[in-house]
Parts: structure tokens; sequence; C-alpha cells
């Protein structure tokens, strides 16, 4: 039986996996690297710095800086980003999610965060939501990032609840992965080839509620 959800942030929650992107591809023109829509789906779900240097290895450019301009650059790409996310209210929570956020609550599921990002309580706090998310990983104290199941089994943890007692929800590939990883039931919100390996795929979030989860999972 399903007790608890745990759920992405960026991209599921809310329209931010779009800003994680303008702010990226700022620093990638800066440096050079030619940016795509493949490169920043393949960035969805990934740390900062994993962020970073997966946009280097693109035109074989890891090697081009030290650690320190890394972390320049790195930062730079937090700034931009944070210009986004301080205009930011609950208008930018993705259709249907809050609606749904409530009827769990109310129906007694329990709720975690498992997202990569240092800067969830803050957009939490934009959105108004912060209160559903009493529980979340915090991304700093993980070994390793998506799709590394880790965060999803964490998640579930915090909920004291085994994996096959949740379902997670990801709008990333490596976040689809890692949530299967983990033993929980996968929501993949987004192109279904994308997220191919989804237990369940819904297009975008108006479709995510329990009635078309239970008709889905049969
Ligand atoms: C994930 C985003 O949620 O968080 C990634 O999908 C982002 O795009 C990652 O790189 C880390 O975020 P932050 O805010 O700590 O740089
Ligand atoms: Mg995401």
């Amino acid at each position: 039986d399903i007790k608890g959800f745990v759920f992405d942030l960026d991209g599921v929650i809310t329209d931010t996996s779009t800003f994680h992107s303008q702010a990226w591809h700022q620093v990638a023109d800066k440096v050079g690297v030619n940016w795509d829509a493949e490169l920043a789906d393949a960035l969805k779900g990934i740390s900062r710095m994993d962020s970073l240097n997966l946009i280097l290895k693109r035109d074989n450019r890891e090697n081009d800086f030290s650690d320190d301009e890394k972390v320049q650059l790195a930062t730079e790409k937090n700034d931009n980003y944070l210009k986004l996310v301080n205009q930011m209210t609950p208008a930018n929570i993705l259709p249907g999610v809050e609606d749904f956020l409530i009827d769990l609550s109310d129906k007694g599921y329990l709720l975690s965060l498992a997202s990569a990002s240092k800067n969830s309580p803050l957009v939490l706090k934009h959105l108004g939501l912060g209160h559903f998310f009493s529980k979340s990983v915090d991304p700093a104290t993980l070994k390793k990032g998506k799709p590394d199941p880790e965060i999803f089994r964490r998640g579930a943890e915090l909920l004291d609840l085994d994996p096959s007692q949740c379902i997670g929800v990801e709008d990333a590939a490596a976040g689809v992965q890692a949530i299967n990883s983990a033993g929980e039931v996968s929501i993949g919100i987004g192109d279904p080839k994308v997220l191919a390996s989804a237990d369940i795929n819904f297009v975008d979030t108006t479709k995510l509620n329990l009635g078309n989860i239970a008709k889905a999972m049969g």
C-alpha cells in the first residue's frame, strides 16, 4: 500500500527548471560552449558542480578551468538563478500541484522533498508551500546525486516508510532512474520519450492527481 510521496521540486512543483536552464545558458555562452535543448535536459536533476562539469565536457573544456574558476562559474550561475527565484510568487506553482498537495495531506499521505537544489527552502518560501515539506532531504549531506537512489531512499526514510510504500515524482530522466533504483513507484512528468523508464507518465502536472494515479496503477 502506498503511504507516502517523495517529490522532486524543480520542474515538478514549480517551473524553475527553465530558470536553471536560463542561468546555465548564460554561463555556457560566456565560456563559449554550445547550448541546446538536449544539454538542457541532461542537466535536469544534476547538482550544481556536476552540471558545470557536464557543460564543460560538452566541448572537452573540463580541463581548461582551475577549481577556483569552476567555483566562480558555478557561483555566477547561482547569482543568475537567484535573480529569477527572487521574483517568484505562488503564481509559479505548476497547474494542479497545490490542489494535489492539499488532497494528499487531507487523505493522510506523508510527504517529503528529494530535491538536488540547495535553493529549495528559498523556492518553497516564495511559493508559500514550505508547510507541506517539513521533511526534506538536505542535498549537502548526499554521497551521490541523482541518478543514484540515495536521495529517494532518504526521502522514504524521513517518512519512516519502506521505499515500496512510496511514490516518487520527477521531471528528470536522472530522477526517474533514481526513484526506480530506490524501489519506489516512479511518476515522470513530461515528455514520455525522455522519461521512458517511468512506471507512470503524465505529460504535465494538470494530470497529476490520485484518480489518474489509481487508474495508471490498475
Ligand atoms: C535540481 C535541478 O533540482 O537542482 C538542477 O533540476 C540543479 O538543474 C540542481 O542544478 C542543483 O540546484 P542548486 O539550486 O543547488 O544549484
Ligand atoms: Mg526536477
